[in-house]
């Protein structure tokens, strides 16, 4: 028998179906990526460009961190893969104990898988299981915000609020209602968070008045929506938000996969904000991207809500074969040391302010018609030229062109760059940006 030909095909592109990519486009003018060290990428030619993205707003540490690399030797050298059903191992409890340690108030217990999609799947869940098992079992409902993105599962699109991730995939979960997003025109080219726009969170008590409390199980949102464009919250919305939630019973989840791991100069937004979520979900940041994990934070009534069963009886019928799986574990601790020894969250805080005046610096140049900013990170809106996306994604490839790696989302593009960026590096960042803009003008 001939056996399979099996042997790469050189320059084939064919057959990786990419995600969330015009495949055809792409094969035709490949972006490829070789290389990465600390804030730069290398293309297969050599070509550098800075990380404006940190990734996918993930790689907070920078690239090719050498700790985290031996920590994950390392383990894979005394322990390929453990369970975590009904056994476990050290890493898992080590790691879960020093994140309860970081997280503001007594969000104290961690539920772990593989990314930001199965991290938002999670917290739905246990939230629904939260209820049931306190008598609430009518609680099934939840609420997500338009221009919300929490992942691609089928309880991420139906509570998230970008119209191309849901109108391709059916009915998807019944029973979820959408507060309006806080984008508000009068609120163009604010620096930190908007002025106007908290009275957007009462929107919930309309939404309560129309199915009634003991029917809703959560709100969930980004404190911060990051792939819609960058928009931070209006001033005094989240309190606002937390106030309804309490006042009626409804658990609060903080999609924090972004905002997570020292984003906003802080080490979460429900810092920055003084607001604690009932749950909180992250990814990304949390193992550098070094090796995939998410995670849900739990509060400790809600986690005690789901002990009452009989103590041999399973707590939550839910969990991933790679739930805490020791490589990530061993790669999430050691990129908290990093977080810890050098400092990295406060580092954000410090350059968010030379950020700020770089990237709002970029007002006045053509078709820029808002610019938003928090932490390190910022949103800048370019007017449409034809159909959605067309501008956004000419900036997107002129950026890369140039050296500089940005995200498109519609005619949006949004940075954040690692933690690590120096200020000259964030000029080159606004510079690059700006020749971008000029253009594709
Ligand atoms: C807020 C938010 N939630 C969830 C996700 C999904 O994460 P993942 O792509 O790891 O599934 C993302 C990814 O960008 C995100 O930004």
């Amino acid at each position: 028998m001939t056996p399979p030909n099996t042997a790469p095909a050189a320059n084939n592109l064919e057959a990786f179906f990419m995600p969330f990519t015009a495949n055809r486009q792409f094969k035709k003018n490949p972006r490829m990526l070789a290389r990465a060290k600390g804030v730069h990428y290398w293309t297969p030619e050599g070509r550098k460009i800075i990380d404006g993205t940190a990734g996918l707003w993930c790689v907070n540490a920078g690239h090719g961190r050498e700790e985290i690399k031996a920590a994950i030797a390392k383990q894979l050298d005394e322990m390929d893969y453990a369970p975590s059903f009904q056994m476990g191992h050290p890493k898992a409890f080590e790691l879960a104990a020093r994140h309860a340690a970081l997280l503001p108030g007594d969000l104290n217990h961690a539920f772990y898988c593989n990314s930001g999609s199965e991290a938002v799947d999670s917290a739905l869940k246990i939230a629904l299981a939260y209820h049931r098992a306190n008598g609430q079992g009518t609680r099934t409902r939840f609420v997500g915000r338009e221009r919300g993105y929490h992942g691609v599962g089928f309880g991420g699109i139906s509570v998230g609020g970008m119209v191309n991730n849901r109108k391709w995939f059916g009915a998807m979960l019944p029973g979820v209602d959408h507060l309006p997003h806080t984008h508000l025109p009068e609120n163009a080219f604010s620096k930190g968070e908007p002025e106007k726009g908290a009275h957007l969170a009462d929107a919930l008590e309309g939404i309560v008045g129309l199915h009634d409390a003991s029917n809703i199980a959560a709100v969930i949102v980004e404190p911060c929506a990051g792939s819609t464009g960058f928009l931070p919250p209006p001033k005094g919305y989240l309190k606002r938000l937390r106030e309804i939630c309490d006042k009626h019973g409804i658990l609060l989840i903080f999609d924090e996969v972004i905002t997570g791991f020292g984003r906003l100069g802080t080490s979460f937004a429900a810092e920055k904000f003084g607001v604690i979520p009932d749950l909180m979900t992250v990814a990304k940041g949390i193992s550098n991207a070094t090796v995939p994990m998410g995670g849900v934070f739990v509060r400790k009534n809600v986690f005690d809500g789901l002990m009452n069963g009989p103590e041999n009886a399973i707590d939550l019928f839910h969990g991933y074969t790679y739930s805490a799986h020791p490589l990530a574990c061993a790669a999430a601790s050691a990129v908290l040391d990093i977080y810890r020894d050098e400092e990295l969250f406060a580092r954000a805080a410090e350059l968010s302010p030379y950020w700020e005046e770089g990237i709002h610096s970029l007002k006045g140049l053509p078709n820029v018609t808002d610019i938003r900013n928090l932490g390190m990170a910022c949103g800048i809106d370019l007017a449409p030229e034809g159909p959605v996306g067309t501008r956004g994604y000419k900036a997107f490839a002129k950026a890369f062109e140039l050296g500089l790696m940005v995200r498109q989302s519609g005619d949006a593009i949004a940075m954040s760059p690692p933690l690590v960026i120096e200020k000259a590096q964030i000029d080159e960042i606004v510079d690059i940006t700006a020749k971008t803009i000029k253009e594709v003008a």
